[in-house]
């Protein structure tokens, strides 16, 4: 009773959420960097920074990673590190920044994977138009290709976007978080089709310029409805929730999946939209469908089917995080079943965990038993997916630090290292000491 042998078994963060060092080496503002400064819109008007100080700490960091054993580390690029502008003069001592972390963490053997857009996008370009300047696309090729051409002889997984759902939905329709903007439905959606077209250029721009064989996927939110029983007609009805778009809302997984595996957009979801879907060639799917290598799924929750009416449908009582999410292990037995049998690809997962509460207790430890269980469950939900034939190559907890959780700002701890924010102090959760010993016995210590 293990996972399969060569599983990936990770942590995940991403640029704005750790590094800080905001305005240092030259780097360009991010819409991030400015959406915290509007009042209200961030939990206690907390902002990123400094957040955990990474870019100063790599170091440290890349250490913490090593004594927990992990075999590999996902992390993103910020792009106005990179490029100040988005486009054009390239900052030499942000791309370094890359490079030396690259470094360290092939020098621990962990093997980095990089995901090349987790949100903090560049306000230059944001002021041209962002996603709704059909440039845009290119703009987000031209930034890969400079990344890959520097760091693919060390990284050999990249992510193109981490989940449009939510920089599109809350960035661009919903206002909650940056750029902040209420677009109607119309440009909502034309700025999700730039988004998917970014993608495929993306994956084409890896393929031309990766100097090592490369492994490409793409992590959007993946959510599955959980059947009621196990039954036939049950699990049929799960299947088709979890594929259906049964109202205007950018919280599906077809919109954003059906574009880059099948190469169209579903036909409920065209229904739905109406005249506001974009009108576009055919060829722009060409684009947007390129062969990539896994299937990347961030879950952290999955819905009831049968549920109508107010909340979310789980009955009183139900555990939940801090968050409030429901926690529902299932999700990682039904997403990676349902994904791979529509689409047809590995599964590796991106991202999964929890925020709990946590604080230093009076002997100097951080005991985190919540956090412990709920992963357990969540692995052996995993472990029944491959156990059952499902190739699934990975798991990336989220997150190897608390963090900056975005409008939550920093109440919201996800890490398996605490952070003492207002130290900078890291001290290994209870979880961070369980879950060097699952990555020990690959697994193993998860499922007894
Ligand atoms: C995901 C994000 C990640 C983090 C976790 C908790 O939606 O990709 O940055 O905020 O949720």
């Amino acid at each position: 009773m293990a996972f399969p042998d060569g599983f990936v078994w990770g942590a995940a963060t991403s640029s704005y959420q750790i590094e800080g060092a905001a305005a240092e080496d030259g780097k360009g503002p991010s819409v991030w960097d400015l959406f915290t400064r509007r009042p209200g819109v961030i939990w206690h008007g907390h902002d990123g920074q400094v957040a955990c100080d990474h870019y100063h700490r790599f170091e440290e960091d890349v250490g913490l990673m090593q004594a927990i054993g992990l075999g590999a580390y996902r992390l993103s690029i910020c792009w106005p590190r990179v490029l100040p502008s988005g486009t054009g003069a390239i900052n030499d001592k942000g791309l370094g920044f890359y490079d030396r972390l690259i470094d360290a963490l092939v020098a621990a053997d962990v093997d980095p994977w990089v995901t090349l857009f987790h949100w903090d996008y560049p306000q230059a370009l944001f002021e041209r138009g962002g996603w709704l300047n059909p440039d845009s696309p290119k703009w987000f090729a031209d930034y890969t290709r400079l990344v890959v051409e520097r760091l693919s002889d060390r990284v050999k997984h990249w992510i193109t976007l981490n989940e449009p759902q939510v920089f599109i939905g809350y960035g661009h329709r919903e206002g909650r978080h940056a750029p902040g903007l209420e677009l109607t439905w119309r440009e909502t959606l034309l700025a999700a089709h730039h988004a998917l077209l970014a993608h495929g250029l993306s994956v084409q721009a890896i393929r031309a310029a990766a100097r090592t064989p490369s492994r490409v996927g793409y992590a959007p939110i993946a959510m599955a409805s959980l059947p009621d029983t196990e039954s036939a007609a049950d699990l049929e009805l799960a299947r088709r929730l979890t594929f259906g778009i049964r109202r205007r809302s950018l919280w599906n997984n077809t919109w954003w999946m059906d574009p880059v595996y099948l190469g169209h957009y579903p036909d409920d979801g065209l229904a739905m939209f109406g005249e506001d879907a974009p009108r576009c060639p055919s060829s722009d799917f060409d684009t947007i469908r390129q062969p990539v290598d896994f299937f990347g799924v961030n879950a952290y929750m999955a819905f009831r089917p049968s549920h109508e009416g107010p909340g979310d449908g789980w009955p009183l009582g139900h555990p939940r995080t801090a968050f409030d999410w429901p926690v529902t292990p299932e999700a990682l037995y039904y997403g990676p079943k349902f994904l791979h049998e529509r689409y047809g690809l590995p599964i590796v997962i991106t991202e999964n965990g929890l925020s709990c509460r946590d604080w230093i207790s009076l002997d100097g430890k951080v005991h985190d038993p919540q956090r412990i269980d709920f992963l357990a469950r969540y692995l052996r939900a995993l472990h029944r997916a491959a156990s059952e034939g499902i190739p699934v190559e990975g798991y990336f907890q989220w997150s190897m630090f608390d963090n900056f959780e975005w409008a939550e700002g920093y109440k919201e701890r996800f890490g398996l290292v605490f952070v003492d924010f207002a130290t900078q102090r890291r001290l290994l959760k209870d979880s961070a000491y369980w879950y060097q010993q699952v990555i020990a016995t690959n697994g193993r210590v998860a499922l007894e």
